[in-house]
């Protein structure tokens, strides 16, 4: 659905890092983990200018009179024009919505592990798909990385929900110092070849090793992409990722945005 929607708040949370809260229709309450919206930052200066933005987390409000009213809320990082727009919004201003969009998480066997990767911006689909996970009883880890303590969002919130929080930087500034990857590794030799599921969202690189991890470990694997994204809603075509089966000869694409963000790592081409 396409709608006007009010911010409530925007603030910078750390260094180039934002949070946005934002007013909804009711019906955007079913949003589900891993689901994204188009926002269309540029209003008059450039009304084309729309970004795709993961949603973090939705909720609603019931007031004295009964009225509920529905809220979403987004992270960001500025990163360019689109960003630099968005930052410059304040509470009581308005911006154009198009979403929930996309395919989600799946949250398999509730019993089984779940392990959530997270790299910088990526956490930001992690936090409700956590928050999900944790309602279904399914024990919960978050392996959070980034180049340094200021790209490690929200873990105060992903604590609250008795999630277990494993976090690396490469300077070292917070937990271990190197890649989150590692850490996960570590957990996954103490599983002693338990079943446990990987969700992951983050940079290309770390998305990769982690499919890998998951390949070599024959674990199933979940991994949210981003991409840079036109329409959002399979139309244009810009968005596409090669599958598993992606050959010179044989082309064989995903649409990020209408049949993603989030796919089974090995239908993938990595
Ligand atoms: Fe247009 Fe995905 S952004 S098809």
């Amino acid at each position: 659905m396409e709608f006007n929607s009010t911010i409530l708040s925007n603030v910078e949370m750390s260094p180039n890092y934002w949070r946005i809260r934002l007013t909804a229709p009711a019906a955007f309450a079913a949003a589900t983990p891993g689901q994204f919206v188009m926002v269309r930052v540029g209003g008059s200066i450039d009304p084309l200018l729309r970004r795709p933005f993961a949603v973090y987390d939705v909720g609603s409000t019931t007031k004295a009179d009964g009225t509920t009213t529905v809220h979403f809320e987004m992270l960001y990082k500025v990163v360019g024009k689109g960003t630099t727009l968005l930052s410059r919004l304040h509470g009581g201003d308005s911006v154009d919505i198009l979403g929930p969009l996309g395919q989600g998480f799946v949250f398999g066997d509730d019993d089984e592990e779940k392990l959530l990767v997270g790299g910088g911006i990526g956490l930001a689909p992690l936090y409700l798909l956590a928050r999900e996970l944790v309602k279904r009883n399914s024990p919960v880890r978050l392996f959070a990385g980034g180049r340094s303590r200021n790209d490690l969002l929200c873990l105060d919130e992903f604590e609250r929900l008795g999630v277990d929080c494993h976090t690396a930087t490469e300077d070292g500034s917070h937990g271990a110092t190197g890649f989150v990857t590692v850490a996960l590794n570590q957990h996954l030799d103490a599983l002693a070849g338990k079943k446990a599921t990987l969700y992951a969202c983050g940079p290309d690189p770390m998305l990769r090793a982690v499919a890998k991890i998951a390949a070599d470990r024959a674990l199933p694997c979940q991994v949210s992409l981003e991409a840079a994204m036109a329409c959002g809603v399979g139309a244009c075509l810009g968005c596409v990722t090669p599958g598993k089966n992606h050959s010179a000869h044989t082309p064989d694409y995903r649409c990020v945005c209408a049949e993603g963000p989030v796919f089974e790592s090995s239908e993938l081409k990595w």
